[in-house]
């Protein structure tokens, strides 16, 4: 039961047994602490239980939990490789009461745990107390019938357990052990203490208070316990070896670094080898949490720990990037106790081959500066700060890189020079902005974006994290605070919100109260500035809202699951848009927000509606084929070359993220990565059935050659296709059909209108010309409205729904009935305007003149004009009720010619 897996079972189990609810590890990213770069120990996912403030359905747990101790409050990073027991990464085996057992029964259990089912022996232990825990000691004394020599009172912050700075802390009980006299050391408390003999490998934490600021500390609603197991060191103990490195996982990770390598570990190069195992462990680790190397925060505590091991890599000769090969063996000693890391397999190697690739192209150069600028030098000498400076800004070199590669010869660098020369640097910058033209961004953004840093950027991988109030900007920047009712934009030291970019919409949601939950604003809106400065936009709902205030941030997440899933339908269209229509196809820009997309694209004609079924198919074969969406880091030559699209003519950094889509290569090009392949910051599903459905809505032109396809997703694809399917239904209702008969049905109905339409205009025209009024009270009119002017026949008529364009078709006919005479047709339409025609037969035009007539009837109706031939001539007027006025004024100007 020695092996590192078989231990971290049995605790758990032995835990289980004993009314403990099995927890998984939380991310090595705290979601739940701002003040925390990473989570350092099993009670860090519990801290708000502890507190009160949230409330788990167990009241004992157990975890096996990733740590890492690496930048922050407990830094192990400097000793690793030099001692027996440092590791930036281990595993911390814990068992946690809240509320419910306490002091007495947290030592019980862990007596048990180690003297019975571990068998260690009691005479080799001996334990520590915090110098006034008198009931520590009794128990201890009760429990192991230890004598007090075996009890060691510390009285210093050793046995005084704090997460951070802030948060649940207590007096605490660490667990020793005596490796024997082979190894130099002392007992707790001894001058010889820092030496490897006496090893602590459990520390019982009896967590009683809440440090609430530096000054403040309040008693905890509860006594609760937390303790914290080395895995790594109990595997040491039980496998009898001195150091956490001859253990049996590190032992298989330092033989698949050797075989790698084609040497093994020697005195000389041991340290190497085991900087190379441990710095894997906490990078793999890292990246399948989210976090990849950058030049700031988590990121950059990355970068160093991986070019740390990146330079021992070198120093052992390595000729190629060598960290990647040993993922798989990591992977096959941790995968099963974390199945993250299987997942995000090929996302370690890819980060570490890349960030090897590209380091070792400086790292030879930069070695062989270091050499020359250290070569007179001696022990207790101190480097220059200013060609450190060099090295971390053109090199690459952390500062820290060049203090362990000078370490081993006993020379510190200066560490003030280095400092100085950074701050110049910054101030070169600082000139730099200064007539870049955007006075606002110079004056506001970038300043406070000095002050503060980057927005460490969660939302990736979570929705929910608390974060610090950095500062406040109302009016102007720097607000102190932020009063119910007021709105102002606020930046805090990390954040699950997305910022506005790349046709992305930012997030919107809440900021919360970590103790209570509730709501202290809304989120309004987020966006980015001076590159990486995150604001949110807020209106405060209730309090006050406080620069240093820690808040819960809250993505609403309805909202942001439908923007992921039309940022990936995007992909998929711009894809399925390429193979449609062809690889003239570049993004011109787009929208990605929660109720819709459009992408606009580069395209000289309209799409067929053939065309738009095609695309739409192929994109949601690859939705139904539900692949999965992977990310990862790329350089951006190498991302081109894997066939990712990239927006044309943006600008990228050195170093791009790449979304991947699909399993099918694509059809052309050996290196591509997955189906769909874009540099991409934008957040994605998890798998491309995430969205469900894509349902192309519209195509149009939006500029020369530029085209845009707009298309919904999900729920709102399926309630657009719902909506359209219930209209149907109700047309298919009102015309008596079922849906598959209606287009034949309304086809049909339209060739009967079209029919009807003309039977009914001839109607009207028979009937005009069959009956209604005639002018002149009808006394000499004759039956078709027929009257005798002089020895001329004259046929006037007022005539009611008969279109204008036919009126001219009635006079013709009036003229046939004629033969010899003169026809006046008044059309009153329905919106009481009218109009006019007039038509004289041949053998009158040299006496009446159409054109004349009609011109005196359009005036009668109060228009102007009119125009056409002697024989046949039109106008209009706007009063229809004047139309027997006109006539009549026709019959009179032929009655005095
Ligand atoms: N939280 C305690 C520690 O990390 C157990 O040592």
């Amino acid at each position: 039961m020695s092996g590192v897996n078989e231990i971290r079972s049995a605790f758990l189990n032995y835990f289980a047994a004993e009314g403990h609810e099995i927890v998984p590890s939380s991310p090595l990213v705290p979601r739940n602490d701002p003040t925390l770069m990473f989570t350092n120990a099993g009670m860090v996912q519990f801290k708000n239980v502890f507190t009160g403030v949230e409330k788990r359905p167990y009241q004992r747990a157990t975890t096996s939990q990733k740590c890492v101790r690496a930048g922050g409050k407990h830094n192990d990073l400097d000793n690793v490789g030099y001692t027996a027991r440092h590791l930036t990464f281990f595993e911390m085996l814990g068992n946690f009461s809240f509320g419910d057992y306490f002091k007495e029964r947290a030592i019980e259990l862990a007596w048990n745990l180690i003297t019975k089912d571990f068998g260690l022996k009691k005479d080799k232990l001996l334990v520590t107390i915090y110098h006034d825990d008198d009931e520590a000691a009794r128990h201890w004394k009760k429990i192991a019938g230890f004598s007090d020599d075996r009890i060691i009172r510390i009285a210093t912050s050793d046995n005084f357990w704090a997460m951070g700075d802030t948060g649940p802390c207590g007096p605490c009980s660490e667990i020793f052990i005596d490796r024997g006299e082979h190894i130099w050391g002392g007992p707790p408390g001894s001058p010889e203490e820092d030496g490897d003999r006496f090893l602590e490998f459990w520390n019982l934490v009896f967590m009683q208070f809440e440090q609430v600021t530096k000054e403040e500390r309040q008693p905890l609603p509860r006594p609760s316990i937390d303790t914290g197991l080395g895995l790594e060191r109990m595997a040491c103990i039980l496998q009898g070896v001195d150091s956490v490195f001859e253990t049996d996982l590190f032992r298989h990770l330092i033989d698949a670094t050797a075989s790698a390598l084609g040497t093994g570990p020697e005195e000389q190069t041991v340290a190497s080898f085991r900087v190379i195992a441990d710095h894997l462990r906490s990078s793999a680790f890292l990246i399948s949490d989210g976090v990849l190397p950058s030049n700031e925060g988590r990121g950059y505590v990355l970068r160093r720990i991986m070019r740390r091991a990146m330079r021992h890599a070198q120093l052992l000769g390595a000729r190629d990037p060598l960290m990647h090969r040993i993922v798989p063996a990591l992977v096959r000693e941790m995968g099963q106790a974390y199945p993250d890391l299987v997942r995000a397999e090929k996302l370690i190697e890819e980060t570490l081959r890349l960030e090897e690739t590209r380091f070792r192209k400086t790292l030879e150069r930069g070695l062989s500066i270091l050499d020359e600028k250290s070569s007179s030098l001696k022990k207790g000498d101190m480097f220059d700060g200013d060609t450190a400076f060099t090295l971390y800004d053109t090199y690459g070199f952390p500062l820290d890189l060049t203090q362990d590669a000078l370490k081993s010869r006993g020379i510190s660098v200066d560490q003030a020079s280095f400092t100085d020369a950074m701050e110049r640097q910054k101030a070169k910058a600082r000139a730099s902005w200064s007539g870049s033209g955007d006075t606002k961004t110079e004056n506001y953004w970038f300043p406070l974006r000095e002050k503060y840093g980057a927005t460490e950027f969660l939302g990736y991988d979570t929705e929910i994290s608390e974060g610090i109030v950095q500062t406040i900007i109302r009016g102007g920047p720097e607000a102190i605070e932020l009063k119910a009712g007021e709105s102002g934009e606020v930046v805090l030291n990390q954040t699950p919100f997305y910022a506005e970019s790349g046709g992305q919409v930012g997030d919107t949601g809440w900021l919360k109260r970590t103790t209570d939950g509730e709501i202290v604003a809304d989120v309004l809106m987020t966006h980015k500035q001076a590159g990486d400065l995150f604001i949110h936009n807020v209106r405060m709902k209730s309090g006050v809202l406080k620069v240093g205030d820690s808040v819960r941030l809250e993505v609403d997440h309805t909202r942001r699951s439908s923007i992921r899933a039309n940022h990936s339908a995007t992909h998929l269209l711009h894809e399925a848009l390429r193979q449609v229509l062809g690889d003239h196809i570049a993004q011109r820009g787009s929208l990605v927000a929660p109720d819709r997309l459009r992408f606009d694209f580069v395209h000289q004609k309209p799409i067929t509606a053939e065309e738009l079924a095609r695309i739409e198919d192929i994109a949601n074969e690859v939705v139904l084929a539900n692949d999965e969406v992977t990310t990862r880091l790329m350089a951006v030559d190498d991302a081109r070359d894997a066939g990712a699209r990239a927006l044309f003519g943006e600008k990228y950094g050195d170093e791009v993220r790449v979304v991947t889509m699909g399993r099918n290569a694509r059809e052309h090009g050996s290196n591509a990565l997955g189906w769909s392949v874009e540099l991409c910051g934008g957040t994605h599903v998890r798998r491309t059935g995430d969205i469900g459905l894509i349902s192309v809505t519209g195509e149009s032109a939006v500029a020369s050659g530029v085209r845009r396809i707009e298309a919904l997703t999900g729920n709102h694809a399926r309630k657009h296709a719902n909506d359209t399917m219930a209209l149907a239904r109700t047309a298919a209702g009102e015309l008596r059909t079922t849906l598959d008969e209606m287009p034949a049905r309304i086809a049909a109905l339209m060739e009967d209108r079209k029919k009807l339409e003309r039977d009914l205009a001839e109607a009207r025209k028979r009937l005009a010309m069959g009956g209604g009024t005639s002018v002149g009270n009808g006394a000499a009119a004759g039956p078709a409205g027929v009257r005798q002017v002089g020895d001329v026949k004259l046929m006037a008529r007022a005539v009611e729904g008969i279109e204008m364009k036919d009126l001219k078709s009635l006079a013709d006919d009036g003229k046939k009935q004629l033969g010899s005479g003169v026809v006046a047709i008044v059309g009153v339409t329905a919106d009481g305007k009218a109009g006019v025609v007039v038509g004289v037969t041949p053998d009158l035009t040299s006496r009446f003149s159409a054109v004349d007539l009609v011109k005196i009837a359009s005036e009668a109706l109060g228009g102007k004009g009119g125009g056409g031939r002697p024989d046949m001539a039109q106008a209009g007027g706007p009063d229809g009720a004047k139309a027997d006025a006109a006539l009549q004024a026709i019959e009179n100007a032929m009655g005095g010619a």
